[in-house]
């Protein structure tokens, strides 16, 4: 008998009846989700008992959801079925999270593998096969252009993974206890990360935990002149407080604070001081993560060698800290129940693999080519309707426009009316707000796009 099969799981893998069961499951999803082509308005015979469903979930989580959104469980790449009977085009995604689109065979028959795999979810104490051929694939592509970055731990939310960061950085840096972050940056809503995030709403009752200084971010419009005020906004920082801060935070294109993307001078002047001044440099990449022209945002950025730790999520299923030999956490600091589900497991490999697999990387990769469709599609409706939607756009899989005069009532009505009219989207930055799309960029199609674009249009007309 050889190595492959010695073990009861390879003989379950390799079981014919495994081959056949998966076959026929994907073959029924296949049929079902066939007549979930396009956008559908929801059933009025399904009204009222999913306002009661509604109503009841509202009740039980303490508050109502933003969209009247529960799914059926089903969907069709960019499209998903409403328990309403409604179909949506999806382009938000779970703000980023379900980057294969809907019920995507990828993702079924990772599901599968998950459901008759032993348990439900893995964890420190006991962790399958799975486990470490995910490590690895983010490790070796997170080491392909040059990085350190030898270590993943893995965990289940962003804000846990940016929790640890911040823990190795700290201990590493002990007694330093400070931290330099970015203006308008979101880095998640534990009592740490409340406060790095720089919004004062989401901090409103919660007692200080960390110091936080605040440096600008990148203006497109002036790069050298705002490179040089980030610059000079760090070093103060350092000079008021001498070797206070254990890390600088930076998210290498702002997410919740607008789809902002930095720039490789940039960030190489901040980290150079950062640097002298033995500040761990953090990139937090929970929501860039596979969105740009390379798996990690850092790659993109050309910051390969001139980072110590990075944190990813959303689009990679479950989450995890990369970190180098220098920020490896002593044994007690870092440890998890629940590291991730199997299911998660089984669907990040595949997902990041297919990614890679299928050309979505590289300068002229399809996340290009899909970001760059957008754009088309955006400025044809920015320049059939002057004043109504305007740029900059984004960047890779993150698409974003300002509505009209940007305020935030503008834009929070126009995701409501665009999910009115079949398209979902959210709302991100503030002065301006802006209406953002993450694509599920695994599946989608220009076609697809080219439907978000004439539901933009036909809002943007509603709402002239
Ligand atoms: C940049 C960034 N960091 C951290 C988080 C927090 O991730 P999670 O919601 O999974 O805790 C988010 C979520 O939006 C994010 O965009």
């Amino acid at each position: 008998m050889s190595s492959e099969s010695s073990l009861a799981a390879q003989r379950l893998y390799n079981d014919p009846r495994v081959a056949q069961a998966k076959e026929l499951l994907l073959a029924a999803v296949a049929d079902h989700q066939k007549e979930l082509a396009d956008v559908r308005e929801p059933n009025p015979a399904l009204a009222s008992d999913y306002k009661v469903m509604l109503d009841q979930f509202s009740q039980h989580r303490g508050g109502s959801t933003f969209f009247p959104y529960l799914g059926s469980g089903i969907g069709n790449g960019s499209y998903v079925e409403i328990a309403d009977g409604s179909v949506k085009l999806d382009m938000i995604t779970g703000i980023g999270v379900h980057g294969y689109g809907h019920s995507h065979p990828l993702i079924v028959e990772a599901g599968i593998d998950a459901a008759i795999s032993d348990t439900v979810m893995q964890g420190n104490l006991q962790q399958n096969t799975n486990s470490c051929d995910l490590s690895k694939l983010l490790v070796d592509t997170a080491c392909e252009t040059g990085a350190e970055l030898k270590h993943c731990f893995l965990t289940t939310s962003g804000a846990m993974a940016n929790e640890n960061s911040l823990k190795m950085a700290f201990q590493h840096n002990h007694p330093a206890n400070r931290v330099i972050a970015f203006s308008h940056c979101f880095a998640g809503r534990t009592l740490a990360l409340a406060q790095v995030t720089d919004k004062a709403k989401y901090r409103v009752g919660l007692p200080d935990t960390i110091a936080v200084d605040y440096i600008p971010f990148f203006d497109q419009n002036a790069p050298q002149r705002s490179t040089e005020i980030a610059v000079s906004h760090l070093k103060y920082h350092i000079d008021r407080h001498p070797g206070k801060h254990a890390a600088l935070w930076m998210e290498l294109i702002q997410g919740e604070g607008g789809y902002y993307p930095g720039d490789q001078k940039f960030f190489e002047a901040l980290i150079e001081v950062a640097r002298e001044n033995n500040i761990a440099v953090i990139a937090d990449e929970v929501q860039t993560f596979c969105r740009t022209t390379r798996a990690y945002a850092f790659q993109h950025f050309g910051l390969d060698k001139l980072v110590d730790i990075v944190t990813i999520g959303k689009f990679s299923q479950l989450c995890a800290t990369l970190f180098t030999d220098e920020y490896a956490p002593k044994p007690g600091l870092i440890s998890q129940t629940f590291t991730g589900s199997t299911g998660a497991i089984f669907a990040s490999h595949a997902m990041l693999k297919g990614m890679i697999d299928n050309g979505h990387f590289g300068n002229n990769g399809k996340n290009m080519q899909l970001h760059n469709h957008f754009v088309e599609g955006l400025n044809r409706v920015a320049d059939k309707h002057p004043g109504a939607i305007s740029g900059p756009y984004g960047i890779g899989g993150m698409v974003a426009l300002t509505p009209f005069d940007g305020s935030a009532d503008v834009a929070t009505d126009m995701v409501r009316r665009l999910y009115d009219h079949g398209l979902m989207s959210f709302m991100a930055g503030g002065a301006p707000s802006r209406v953002r799309f993450l694509m599920p960029l695994g599946c989608v199609t220009e076609q697809d796009i080219d439907a978000a674009c004439d539901i933009i249009e036909a809002v943007v007309v509603a709402m002239a």
